[in-house]
This record gives structure tokens, C-alpha cells and sequence, in this order.
């Protein structure tokens, strides 16, 4: 029997689905295959933004003639979108020919609704929050030699305009015992780095265990390996953390830290938490501790009453804290979420032809930094073969892409490159 999975949104969703995989693997889905021969089609969905629902809702769509054609397929529908206030019922209300929708706290009970449903007509199965940190499902991993490791799920901080805290429920932390052992198992298997993930790392306690404690155990485990992390919340960026970053090698110098805005008055309008000065001085303090360490951002255009003046901050911002890159979005109105109902709300015009400044802005930045490495000889981890390139492309430590040619087959090794040449933010050079 096969199965197709398609994923949408984030590093978190990109895991869940490897946790899907396991899941239809031990009900007796033992091959993945084009969507056209699956037996069973899961969508994977998101709802960060409306354009993330809109390409769901597309994709939905155009199964209905796949599924005439294909005796016997089931369609099942789950993530944050499918947990969404009124969307399970949109769903199938819209798709009749939907078979299963399940959401983001009962992703384990999958099985279980795959066999109701051979009794039932339709399978709708949603829980209001996760009912223990532990689901049991064991990931059928695809990202070798990287391996993600959940250490929390859900959000706490609502932000005013984000979506997250109400499809993920309350931030819950894994035991740390759980994690270590998660990661020992996985380097012992021959992963050569694990990305910890939680929409705020920083705020993960498990007891007296903090993130700093948490990352140091991490990374004091034996084995050829890189950590990494993802994501952190400026206002709970701590000096602590930094000296554990500092401490160990394995530990890659490249932060994540989403600002969203440059002005005050909208980080205060978004609930962040912390001034654009506080933000600067999180990273300056990351800099004078590690001063080759990279920082890397996400930013929103178009907050609800955003004027030329803060969007200018936005991008003067992004001059000062020198990123090495930064996702952009234009905000999108999140229905449930305190800005979606706040007056203001700027045309998207307006917030197109600012988002075509920020972009250009961030890719000079992008640009310049990347020149910078050319000469250097780096060390990559080889991830993947890029048939159409035909080279080899791998990330050096603080996360830059690198691609070379390589005679043999190096997936999963270290190598060395020196830099000849940078485009945009990848790097492209001779393997040593
Ligand atoms: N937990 C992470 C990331 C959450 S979602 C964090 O706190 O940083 C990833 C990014 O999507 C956010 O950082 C934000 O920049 C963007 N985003 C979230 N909601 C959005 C919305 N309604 N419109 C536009 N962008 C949004
Ligand atoms: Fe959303 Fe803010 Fe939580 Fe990130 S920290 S997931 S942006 S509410
Ligand atoms: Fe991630 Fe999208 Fe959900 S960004 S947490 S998959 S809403």
C-alpha cells in the first residue's frame, strides 16, 4: 500500500510529517509514491498565512478527480489548518469527497481514525489541546544527516497577530531525560546534526532544566555531530545561552532571532515584548561573546497602522543588526487574533511595494556578507545532491549554503571547500 504526504509551513510541520510517515508505516503503508498512486494522500497543512491556506485549499481541490480515478483512496487532511476554529467543517463542507480530518494534538490517533473509517463514512477528529508531551510516534525520517527533535510544542505568547498558540494549544516542554536519549539514539544511528525545535526554545523548563542547561547537555554527548536550534524569542535571549553557544564547538554560531519589526510602537502594537534597542543589545551581546556569529531574522510588512516612518525603522534595522538573511511577509489577518481586528489595516499596495524595498534592502545585506566568505576555506556538512546543478551542496556552521562537485558520494560527511564564489546567500567552491 502507499502513501503520499504533502507538507506545508514550518520546520515543525516538516517533522510532524516524518512522524506521519512512521505512523502510516506501521499501519501497514509501506511504500511513498507519486500522489497519483497513493492509496492514502495526507495533507499536512498550515495557516501562518492566508496564501498558506489558499495553496491547501487548491491542492484539496484538485484531488477529487484523482480520487474517481483511483479506487479505493483516501484523502485525510490534518495540521494547523485542520485545527483551526470552523475550518474541519469548512474542509469537508467544501470537499465532501475529504475522508479523515484529524488536528495538531491527536496526530498519533491516525491509525486509529484509518481504521474507523472503514466502518464510518467520515472520519472528523479534533482534541482542544495535547493531551500528554509524549505521542509516541516514532518519525520515518527523511532529512539524514539532519535530524529534527521537538523539545517543545505550542505557544504562549501571542503574539497579536500569530495564529500559532490557538491551532498548537499551550506551550508544553518534553522531559529533558526524553530529549538526551532521543538525541544519543539518533547520533549513535549516524545523524550528524540535530536541530532542536520549538516555536520558543528559550522559554523550554523541564523542572529546574532550562534551554541553556538543555543545550549544554546536548551537546556534551558524544559523537561527530552539529547542534542547532530553532526558534528564539528576542526577550528570552539570554547571556546563559550565549556562554553555552561559546562553549562548545558543536553548537553552530547561527541564530535565528525573529525581530518582526524595527519600530516600538509596533513591537509594542505586535505584544513582542522588547524595543528595537533591547533587540540590538541581544545581539551585540551574542557578538562580543562570539563575533563570528551570524544572525538571521524574520520581518513583517504592513502591521495594522504601519506609517513610511516605522516601515523605514524596519529597514534601518535591518542595516544595524547586519542580517545574514531574513524571511519577509506581508501581514496577513489571522481571523480569532487581536490584530485582525484592529483599524488600520494598510492596503496591500502599500505593503507590496514596501516588502519590494525590505527584500532588496536584506539582499544587499545578503549580498555584501556572502562576498566576504570568498577565499575562506569552510567546513560543510554534505546534505544533498542537486541533480540540477550536478554538485553536492551542504551548510557550512553558520548556516551559509555551499555547493562543490565531489567524484564520490560524500551525503553525511564533513568536507572542506574553499570559497571561489557567492551568490545571494550560497556559496559555491572547490572541495579540499
Ligand atoms: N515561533 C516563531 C515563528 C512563528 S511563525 C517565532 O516566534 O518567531 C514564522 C513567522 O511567520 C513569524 O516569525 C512571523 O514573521 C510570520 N508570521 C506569523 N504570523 C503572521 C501573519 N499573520 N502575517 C504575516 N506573517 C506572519
Ligand atoms: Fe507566533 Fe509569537 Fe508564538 Fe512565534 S512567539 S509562534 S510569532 S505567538
Ligand atoms: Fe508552522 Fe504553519 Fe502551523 S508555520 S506551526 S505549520 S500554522
Amino acid at each position: 500500500m502507499n502513501y503520499h504526504i504533502v507538507t506545508y509551513g514550518c520546520q515543525m510541520n516538516v517533522h510532524e510529517s516524518e512522524k506521519i510517515a512512521g505512523l502510516l508505516r506501521g499501519a501497514g503503508y509501506t511504500r511513498e509514491s507519486a500522489i497519483e498512486d497513493a492509496d492514502i494522500v495526507v495533507f499536512n497543512t498550515c495557516c501562518i498565512r492566508e496564501n498558506a491556506e489558499n495553496h491547501a485549499f487548491g491542492n484539496i481541490g484538485a484531488l477529487k478527480k484523482l480520487k474517481r480515478q483511483r479506487k479505493g483512496m483516501l484523502i485525510a487532511v490534518g495540521g494547523c489548518m485542520a485545527q483551526e476554529e470552523g475550518k474541519a467543517a469548512l474542509l469537508v463542507k467544501k470537499f465532501p469527497f475529504i475522508d479523515i480530518v484529524f488536528g495538531t494534538h491527536n496526530v498519533a490517533e491516525l491509525p486509529a481514525l484509518i481504521e474507523r473509517k472503514r466502518r464510518e463514512k467520515k472520519v472528523v477528529s479534533l482534541l482542544a489541546d495535547r493531551a500528554q508531551t509524549e505521542d509516541g510516534a516514532q518519525p520515518y525520517r527523511t532529512s539524514y544527516p539532519n535530524a529534527w527533535v521537538n523539545i517543545t510544542y505550542g505557544c504562549n505568547n501571542f503574539c497579536t497577530y500569530c495564529i500559532v498558540p490557538y491551532v498548537r494549544g499551550r506551550e508544553k516542554s518534553r522531559s529533558a531525560r526524553n530529549i538526551l536519549e532521543e538525541v544519543r539514539a539518533l547520533v549513535q544511528a549516524g545523524y550528524r546534526e540535530i536541530t532542536l525545535l520549538g516555536q520558543n526554545v528559550n522559554s523550554y523548563r523541564d523542572g529546574e532544566v532550562r534551554f541553556p542547561a538543555l543545550l549544554d547537555a546536548v551537546a556534551s554527548v558524544e559523537g561527530n555531530f552539529r547542534v542547532r536550534f530553532m526558534t528564539s524569542h528576542p526577550k528570552d535571549f539570554s547571556a546563559e545561552l550565549v556562554s553555552v553557544m561559546k562553549r562548545h564547538d558543536k553548537i553552530c554560531n547561527l541564530l535565528h532571532l525573529p525581530a518582526q519589526s524595527g519600530s516600538d510602537r509596533i513591537l509594542s502594537l505586535m505584544n513582542r515584548r522588547y524595543t528595537r534597542e533591547q533587540y540590538l543589545e541581544k545581539i551585540a551581546m551574542l557578538r562580543s561573546a562570539i563575533p563570528e556569529a551570524e544572525v538571521t531574522t524574520d520581518l513583517i510588512v504592513g502591521f495594522p497602522t504601519e506609517t513610511e516612518e516605522d516601515f523605514e525603522a524596519t529597514l534601518s534595522l535591518v542595516r544595524e543588526a547586519d542580517f545574514s538573511s531574513a524571511f519577509t511577509f506581508i501581514y496577513s489577518p489571522r481571523t480569532g487574533t487581536k490584530a485582525a481586528g484592529m483599524e488600520g489595516q494598510i492596503p496591500e499596495e502599500v505593503s507590496k511595494e514596501r516588502i519590494a524595498r525590505l527584500i532588496a534592502q536584506v539582499n544587499e545585506n545578503t549580498r555584501a556578507k556572502s562576498e566576504r566568505y570568498v577565499g575562506r576555506t569552510i567546513e560543510l556538512l554534505c546534505e544533498d545532491y542537486d541533480e540540477k546543478k550536478g554538485l553536492y551542496l551542504g551548510r557550512e556552521l553558520l548556516g551559509r549554503m555551499g555547493y562543490f562537485a565531489s567524484g564520490e558520494n560524500c551525503v553525511g560527511e564533513f568536507i572542506r571547500m574553499r570559497v571561489t564564489r557567492a551568490n545571494g546567500v550560497s556559496l559555491y567552491g572547490e572541495r579540499l
